[in-house]
């Protein structure tokens, strides 16, 4: 039995994103909540056959409560997305405050769910989510993720673009950092299988994954950012989470963590001298069974970029945790 539920499930992402969870036969019951348009979203979704039960919720008549109780698995992707011209830094003003209520939420009424953040900017609504969940007194590091898959599926397609590969989900490309900009730093000598990348055509490559939600933005030329490909990413990193809680093995997928609190993760802290990052992570009944070190393997063109990641990401960071400890 798994309770999930979508916070922000009315919105450009959480329509195909409950659409995907419904679909799934891991899930037997489909919590939607939004400040706006959740009883008509449940009531469409209610009527596909597939064995979840879906309800819809707003915030009025203790929707919330009603809502996230029992919840054993969030995915949150409310929150305003970006406009040509904005930074995800730029979302942080709204964001922050939503994340927080949000998360608020999810520490009283289901204190032992995973939570998987998607509304940015994530390298600071994450260590937002971290800081409520600690003064709550209910922070476990191994089931709070920033969900960066997107990054990943992103390298994965634009990887297989170059190589000729057919099916680009048969490329494991370890993306590792942050999620915005300079602080995404994908991995391509530790891909596998391997892949051969033109030198002409690196830089190139290595800035598209970084770029690769401006492109999206861009085109979507004031409707806002990717929705569809981000419900795909979203649903991706959930169902492995709920497949490796339910017992498979080696399951790894990147996530943002909090890498003092996870195994594995207090060493790659130490190289990285950031404390929320994404690494592969291996999946397992808990959560985070244990945080990869892909970060003392990469090579020198990658050990550049991941100088770069450092410093934007610990302001991100910073500004997450003093939005909490300090609030404006
Ligand atoms: P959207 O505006 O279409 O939808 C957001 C939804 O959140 C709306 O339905 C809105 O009513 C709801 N909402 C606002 N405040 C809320 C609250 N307090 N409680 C519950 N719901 C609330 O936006 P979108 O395109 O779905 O994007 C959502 C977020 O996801 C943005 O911040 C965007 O930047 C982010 N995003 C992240 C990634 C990633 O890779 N992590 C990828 C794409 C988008
Ligand atoms: C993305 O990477 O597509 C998202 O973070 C949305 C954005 O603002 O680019």
């Amino acid at each position: 039995m798994v309770k999930a539920i979508v916070a922000g499930a009315s919105g450009g992402i959480g329509q195909p994103l409950s659409l995907l969870l419904k679909a799934s036969p891991l899930i037997t019951e489909l919590s939607l909540y939004d400040v706006v348009n959740t009883p008509g979203v449940a009531a469409d979704l209610s009527h596909i056959s597939s064995p979840a039960k879906v309800t819809g919720w707003l915030p009025k008549d203790d929707g919330m409560e009603k809502a996230f109780t029992g919840g054993d698995i969030f995915v949150i992707p409310a929150g305003i997305p970006r406009k040509p011209g904005m930074t995800r830094d730029d979302l942080f003003k709204i964001n922050a405050g939503i994340v927080q209520g949000l998360v608020e939420g999810i520490a009283k009424y289901a204190p032992k769910a995973y939570i998987l953040i998607i509304s940015n900017p994530v390298n600071s609504t994450v260590p937002i989510a971290a800081e409520v969940l600690k003064r709550a007194g209910v922070f476990d590091p191994k089931k709070l993720f920033g969900v960066t898959t997107l990054d990943v599926v992103r390298a994965e397609t634009f990887v297989a673009e170059i190589t000729g590969e057919k099916d680009p989900a048969k490329l494991n490309i370890p993306v590792i950092g942050g999620h915005s900009g300079e602080t995404i730093v994908p991995l391509f000598s530790q891909a596998k299988p391997q892949v051969q990348i033109p030198s002409d055509k690196l830089d190139a490559l290595v800035n598209r994954v970084q770029f690769g939600g401006d492109e999206v933005v861009k085109a979507k030329d004031g409707l806002g950012s990717a929705t569809l490909s981000m419900a795909y990413a979203g649903f991706r990193f959930a169902e492995k989470l709920l497949k490796a809680v339910n017992g498979d093995q080696n399951i790894i997928e990147p996530s943002f963590v909090y890498l003092p609190g996870v195994p594995g993760g207090e060493a790659i802290a130490k190289t990285t001298g950031v404390d929320f990052f994404s690494v592969p992570i291996h999946l397992g009944p808990n959560g985070v069974e244990k945080a990869i070190d892909v970060v003392s393997s990469a090579n020198d063109h990658e050990k550049k970029l991941l100088e770069a990641c450092y410093t934007g990401l610990q302001g991100n960071v910073s500004k997450g945790i003093e939005f909490v400890q300090n609030p404006p």
